[in-house]
């Protein structure tokens, strides 16, 4: 065992679960959509980037792909509803069926900025696909069209995630060990 995955207390879902997991919301994006729609599926980077690249490949649609990388101002953002725009989208999502993806969902904060601010541009539908789901933080109400795995309030690393930008290149999501981060 290499050395970072010393840092994991455990492995919390597999190469293999993940996999068929992100098969079956493909499946399921798939028939949600037909020839009428314009899909634009836009990666939240860079924690959403594996889990892009993944579903994406197993979605049978035509699509375009653009990326957003985000940050909200945390408990200000709830009532002014605003998130730093860190990188901008390339396209105008005017009139466009726009699939959000993101990795994690947490406090809600930065996925429900971002819906708004989609709605507002005009699209025609915003739908939020999450790899995975911590409700248990949940600070603002939010659907999750297309959800992987809820999993408990733990730091979780892997397979796009990070601490401190490192662990995204694990194939698996992990429990990141407390004596890492406290
Ligand atoms: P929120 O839902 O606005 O609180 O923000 C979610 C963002 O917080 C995600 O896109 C991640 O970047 C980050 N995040 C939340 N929980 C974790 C975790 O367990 N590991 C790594 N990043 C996390
Ligand atoms: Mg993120």
């Amino acid at each position: 065992m290499r050395a970072f995955e010393d840092d994991i207390e455990r492995v919390l879902i597999s190469e293999e679960e993940i996999r068929s997991r992100v098969q079956e919301i493909g499946n399921k994006i798939s028939k949600d959509y037909n020839e009428e729609h314009d899909v634009v599926a836009i990666g939240i980077l860079k924690g959403a980037s594996i889990f892009f690249a993944d579903l994406v490949r197993a979605i049978k649609l035509p699509l375009m792909f653009d990326f957003m990388i985000v940050s909200s101002y945390g408990e200000a953002s709830i009532s002014s509803g605003e998130v730093n725009i860190k990188k901008e989208l390339e396209f105008d999502v005017h009139g466009k069926d726009v699939i959000l993806m993101e990795d994690i969902i947490d406090t809600g904060i930065t996925m429900s900025c971002v819906r708004k601010i989609m709605s507002g541009r005009g699209a025609n539908s915003v739908k939020l696909a999450a790899l995975l789901d911590k409700p248990e933080r949940r600070k603002v109400e939010l659907d999750i069209d297309y959800l992987g795995f809820t999993t408990p309030d733990e730091f979780l690393v892997g397979y796009g995630l990070d601490y401190a930008e490192r662990y995204r290149n694990l194939p698996y999501v992990g429990i990141l060990k407390r004596e890492i981060y406290e």
